[in-house]
């Protein structure tokens, strides 16, 4: 975001204004785009709009716009009132892109080269409760890296729900606000059981996909059990360089998820990729345990499967699997429209406690963190 408030000039023609900013760059911001944010059109207390855009005149004319006081003065051909706005408002909206997420994204470098414990961020629970300098990074890097960590969470049943409290709102599901990952019998679900499990992302079927995921580690496994996590937005990034046939498959068709139990029926379709306005990734979703069988006779579907275990093969690469291991009372956070998590099978006891956190509630934190500008 540029500092740069000040404007050198101004120039407008009936239906534009055009700022010169003191490094030179102009912007232009339409005339009804000027009416539609005049200032007196907002409710002082809340900020938000008084008026619909079904208010605004059809084709507003600038008379006259001079510099006065940090504002820019709008006089109109066609209407009584003048417009004042800030400048620096207005310097704040030049920065804005015209679409797509303005939310930065670093994507995982080599993933096997990395130390969770070094490469990503640290802290304690009680830490990241005492908001700050630490908290503030802390937020700022699991919104650009999809996963953060949190040690010292008390390694007792329900102690997930506190630490969690600072971090966003829980999502509850068919599983509970909290869900225990631990072997059981009969499980109606394989992260039930002791078996390993590939990267995967978490409930596909649910409409909204749970947007973070927590796990705390109450006891890990003797034997097995490691943990490993992947960039998904890194290998949709490959996949468009290198393999760019799969790469628009996987972004051009929905496929369907599934999960059924005794209680519950839940179904969605999704395309694996999915991309925003501008192209950019904005969520990846994959679970090869809760993806439906593809319309068999669909057209395209063997070219499907050739997009499909394209990046499932990616999956399967050192390059980007970050591995570790979580100790009792480890917390890990992830974006689960993003990271992919995985575990190795164990043999011996091992417990984790999960839960689902808004994604909205988590990355409106984040945004509240990133107000700090000296970190
Ligand atoms: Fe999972």
């Amino acid at each position: 975001m540029t500092n740069d408030t000040r404007a050198k000039a101004l120039s407008f023609q009936a239906d534009l204004l055009s700022v010169v900013w003191s490094d030179g760059q102009q912007s232009d911001f339409a005339a009804l785009w000027l009416i539609d944010n005049d200032p007196l059109h907002r409710e002082p207390h809340s900020g938000q709009r008084l008026i619909d855009v079904a208010d605004l005149p059809d084709a507003p004319k600038i008379r006259d716009a001079t510099l006065k006081d940090a504002h820019v003065l709008i006089e109109w051909h066609d209407r009584a009132a003048p417009t004042s706005i800030s400048i620096s408002w207005l310097a704040l909206q030049r920065d804005r892109p015209a679409a797509g997420s303005a939310r930065p994204v670093r994507l995982w470098g080599d993933a096997a080269g990395m130390d969770a414990r070094q490469d990503f961020e640290w802290l304690t629970a009680t830490e990241l409760r005492e908001s700050g300098v630490n908290a503030a990074r802390w937020f700022r890097r699991l919104g650009s890296e999809g996963l953060a960590f949190v040690s010292a969470v008390p390694a007792r049943d329900g102690a997930i729900l506190e630490a969690v409290a600072p971090i966003g709102l829980v999502q509850e599901t068919n599983y509970g606000r909290v869900f225990d990952v631990r072997s059981v019998a009969k499980a109606e679900n394989l992260a039930y059981t002791d078996l390993g499990l590939g990267l995967h992302t978490d409930n596909p079927y649910r409409d909204p996909v749970p947007g973070f995921q927590v796990l705390h580690c109450l006891l890990p496994a003797a034997d097995g059990g490691d943990n490993l996590f992947a960039d998904s937005f890194a290998i949709a990034e490959h996949l468009r360089q290198v393999h760019p046939e799969a790469f628009v498959i996987l972004t051009q068709n929905a496929v369907p998820f599934h999960y059924h139990a005794r209680d519950v029926e839940l179904y969605s379709e999704k395309p694996m990729i999915q991309l925003g306005l501008q192209h950019e990734v904005i969520a990846v979703h994959y679970n090869n345990r809760s993806i439906a069988p593809l319309p068999p006779s669909a057209p395209g579907v063997t070219d499907y499967y050739e997009a499909y275990r394209c990046f499932a093969w990616h999956l399967r690469q050192a390059q980007f699997q970050l591995r570790m291991r979580m100790d009792k009372g480890d917390m890990v956070v992830f974006d689960n429209w993003r990271v992919l998590h995985a575990r190795t099978s164990f043999s011996a006891a091992r417990h984790l406690q999960g839960c689902y956190l808004t994604k909205d509630s988590v990355y409106s934190r984040v945004a509240l963190e990133s107000r700090h500008e000296d970190i």
